[in-house]
């Protein structure tokens, strides 16, 4: 395999041997969380789910080439943002939530970087947002709720350890951390189809997701029902899914010692190409 680029590579910037490492199916990492490799993790950590920015980096290094545009409808305290700065990549996040605005604002000071564009707002209204209308975005990256996964208290093990309080994103109705599983997924999909309408032709769709603990009526394997309502959206093509396996997770005592609870220790990324 080659240590050049591809002169037919319209993708990336990525010589043969790099294209190959990012195929890997699993990304296991375990990232500090003090000192300069951190990206002031003290701070991103006042939001309940911050992601490392080198973990997103590394994926708008193989699904934009520099200098590409991205967006991320729900942008918490700016994981999608700082990786494409740390990759000269431009970005446009939106998020309901003002503190984690300020939070990103600060993170930029901290570092020394220039703050991406970062809009308050619905991203169920993003079709009304100036700073995202009219673009032609090359990638939408986000992370977004994981149906009302935060919004609940725990139960076992983390309560009985002090960890049971609810951690939702915000109180706001808006706020799709705060609906029920299948409201979640509409409104999702409606968030992603307004995306569309500004995502370059052959431009890429990708989620972070994690799965529920399934219960009597129903598996809640959330990446699954997000795959199968995405698949729905005209245009939006399923490419497959990688798993980033976070080292820095706990493992939990779950039902010991009468019956199997997995801890989850990964999370799921799930990519779509839009071929309009
Ligand atoms: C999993 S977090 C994203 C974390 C982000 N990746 C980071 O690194 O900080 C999901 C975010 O979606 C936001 N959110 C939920 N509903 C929203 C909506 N309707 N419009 C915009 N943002 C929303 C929440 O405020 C929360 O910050």
């Amino acid at each position: 395999m080659s240590g050049e680029v591809d002169p037919r590579n319209r993708l990336n910037d990525l010589t043969g041997r790099e294209w190959v490492y990012a195929l890997r199916s699993v990304i296991s990492t375990s990232y500090p969380t003090s000192g300069p490799e951190s990206y002031a993790h003290d701070l991103r950590r006042a939001h309940p789910s911050p992601k490392p920015p080198q973990l997103l980096a590394e994926l708008v290094r193989f699904f934009t080439r520099r200098g590409g545009h991205v967006l991320d409808p729900f942008a918490g305290v700016g994981g999608t943002l700082l990786a494409c700065t740390l990759e000269a990549r431009t970005a446009v996040g939106v998020d309901l939530s003002p503190a984690y605005a300020a939070i990103y604002t600060a993170v930029c000071e901290r570092l020394a970087l220039a703050p991406q564009t970062y809009v308050v707002g619905d991203a169920r209204e993003l079709a009304s947002f100036p700073a995202v209308v009219a673009q032609s975005f090359d990638l939408i990256l986000t992370d977004p709720p994981y149906a009302a996964m935060q919004a609940r208290a725990k139960t076992g093990e983390r309560k009985k350890r002090g960890q049971g309080g609810a951690t939702p994103f915000t109180t706001s109705p808006a706020d799709l951390g705060n609906l029920g599983y299948w409201a979640f997924l509409a409104e999702l999909r409606r968030v992603i189809e307004l995306a569309l309408s500004c995502l370059r032709p052959q431009g890429h769709v990708i989620l972070f997701t994690k799965d529920l603990q399934p219960t009597a009526t129903h598996h809640n394997m959330l990446h699954a029902d997000i795959t199968a309502t995405l698949r729905e959206v005209a245009g939006l093509e399923f490419r497959g899914y990688r798993i980033w396996h976070d080292q820095s997770r706990n493992l939990y005592p779950f039902g010991y010692p009468f019956a199997f609870v997995a801890n989850q220790q990964h999370q799921f990324i799930l990519i779509f190409r839009y071929q309009p």
